[in-house]
């Protein structure tokens, strides 16, 4: 029993930083080395309550309250440690085996499904270099795979035939099928991976614990990987980390990219810091695992939609991970191109210059919501600043939620409320909406957005704070829209009333140039009387 709580525990402790467990019930606020915020043992008003994330402890200097993920959770909600552990193994994405410890017989199960993997590699890679694997050999020198990395990344080939179900004879047929490169079909085994160029995937140790296969013929799907298996979780899986682990201490940072060729290439090319994930989209457990070494991760999509999707989703999932002094950035590689065609063609000074112009995650974001929703429009700018404060809402770190907030406060005064200038510069200036008025705009673009893609130009000009107060109406659409345009009419007939004012002053003061113009006035006003009419008899 205390075997199995020891590792579990650990694997707790590996996959979670204090500050975020501690973060989501006291505000912290980073100073110095450490995370400060109000105790909750006791009460007070200036925090005295520290958190240190390297050493993983809280501790109190006001009512000496001291100790770690574990006891903060069974304190703070009044749980038992068992069930601080469930609640700790969720939010760490960790699954709790059985509650008694791991039988003897797991163990010796999960070491030979390891042997397995390791002896079906050695069998592909042996593959690779006899007459079977020519093709696939040639396949990945084309590729630009030297004989080193075939060798380092222990590339293989899976012939045609049922390979591993015919020479593994002597291996348990369960455990054949259990590392998943068997399957059971009507007459015995077969193998899963046919015909394939085989890329182990590694766990951090190093330990080979799955196998993804690149179709050779141009079928589809281009790849196949290992479904999840007792050591094996696609989802919890980061390609090329145990190759990777020491540059991304070393380099203080990782890069992401999308496929694992690019993996390889990048890192066979200067950057040996390069991941990806595997065979899915970014999960929380990658991001999770990489930030236990820092929090500095270089995102590298294609620069076509889908990868832009990618990054929209890699933006949001990293925000709960983001500490004052991580350093996150989205590159993208354009023309269609991924990081391999980039080596191949441009070379490592080309994938450096895109790395470099890598764009921080504030800016990202920032025009992630210029982008997305429609910022001249009073309604389109609610939408991104509801858009922008829910994804800041997830940043743990309170500071640093803060000064990202005050610098998206300035953007949105200089370039949301610019046009508010150039409104107000127009030379006639007509009076303020009332309160009345107000409140049924604010109430109708909250009941119907629609309309504010039509008409929000209009309501633009109109220098109301759409996030106001709204009126309690009961106006349909229809209603809505006519309420929209009449006032729209009325608007533009101040406008002409005021405009033949100061047009006959001028007349009065002698200047006869302007018949013609107040003549023109006058029949617009009339035109514009008549649509009034009409749209009130509607
Ligand atoms: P891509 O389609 O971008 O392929 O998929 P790629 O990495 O450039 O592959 P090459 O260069 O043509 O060999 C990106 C990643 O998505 C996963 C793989 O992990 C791949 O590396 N993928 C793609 C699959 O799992 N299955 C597929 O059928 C396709
Ligand atoms: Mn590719």
């Amino acid at each position: 029993m205390a075997e199995f709580n020891r590792n579990l525990t650990d694997e707790i402790r590996e996959r979670l930083s204090v500050v975020d467990v501690v973060g989501r019930t006291v505000p912290l606020t980073k100073k110095g080395e450490n995370y400060w915020g109000c105790c909750p043992f006791h009460n007070e008003k200036t925090p005295s309550f520290s958190v240190n994330e390297n050493k993983g402890f809280y501790h109190c200097f006001g009512c000496g309250k001291h100790g770690d993920i574990f006891s903060f959770v069974m304190e703070t909600q009044h749980m038992n440690f068992m069930q601080a552990m469930e609640d700790l193994a969720k939010m760490a994405g960790v699954k709790i085996p059985e509650r008694n410890p791991r039988p003897a017989d797991v163990v010796n199960r999960e070491k030979s499904y390891f042997q397995i993997c390791e002896m079906a590699a050695n069998a592909y890679h042996e593959k690779l270099f006899t007459d079977d694997g020519a093709q696939a050999l040639e396949y990945v020198r084309r590729r630009g795979f030297s004989d080193d990395m075939i060798k380092k990344y222990r590339i293989g080939y899976a012939p045609k035939k049922n390979f591993i179900a015919n020479k593994f004879v002597n291996e348990k047929q369960e455990n054949l099928i259990a590392t998943g490169l068997c399957r059971r079909g009507d007459y015995g085994l077969y193998d899963f991976f046919r015909d394939k160029l085989m890329f182990p995937i590694f766990n951090p140790r190093g330990q080979i614990v799955a196998f993804s296969g690149r179709s050779l013929d141009g079928s589809e799907p281009k790849y196949i990987n290992t479904s999840d298996t007792e050591i094996f979780h696609k989802r919890k899986t980061v390609f090329g980390l145990n190759f990777a682990r020491d540059a991304i201490y070393r380099n203080n940072r990782s890069i992401i990219v999308e496929g694992q060729i690019d993996a390889i290439k990048m890192q066979e090319n200067g950057f040996p810091e390069t991941v990806a994930p595997l065979g899915t989209a970014l999960t929380e457990d990658h991001i999770a695992i990489l930030c236990k070494s820092n929090r500095n991760i270089t995102f590298c999509f294609d620069g076509d939609g889908a990868g832009k999707k990618a990054a929209e989703r890699a933006c949001g999932i990293i925000m709960p991970f983001l500490r004052d002094n991580s350093d996150v950035k989205f590159a993208f590689v354009s023309g269609g191109k991924d990081p391999d065609e980039i080596l191949k063609t441009g070379g490592v000074d080309a994938m450096k210059k895109i790395i470099d112009d890598a764009v921080p995650l504030v800016d990202f974001l920032w025009n992630m919501a210029n982008v997305n929703f429609v910022v001249s429009t009073p309604g389109g700018r609610v939408q991104a600043e509801k858009f922008l404060k829910a994804e800041l809402d997830k940043i743990t770190d309170n500071d640093l939620k803060n000064e990202i907030n005050k610098e998206y406060e300035k953007r949105k005064f200089e370039n949301w409320r610019k046009w508010r200038r150039d409104k107000n510069d127009i030379k006639i200036k007509l009076p303020d909406i009332d309160n009345i008025t107000k409140s049924t705009l604010v109430y109708i673009v909250n009941k119907y957005p629609e309309t504010v893609e039509r008409y929000g130009q209009f309501l633009a000009t109109l220098n109301i704070d759409f996030d106001g107060n709204a009126a309690d109406l009961d106006l349909d659409l229809k209603d809505a829209e006519k309420y929209i345009v009449s006032l729209k009419l009325q608007r533009y007939m101040d406008r002409l009333n005021i405009q033949k004012k100061e047009l006959t002053a001028k007349l009065l003061s002698g200047d006869d140039s302007v018949r013609e113009e107040i003549q023109k006035n006058d029949s617009e006003i009339m035109r514009t009387q008549e649509k009034l009419e009409q749209l009130i008899s509607l």
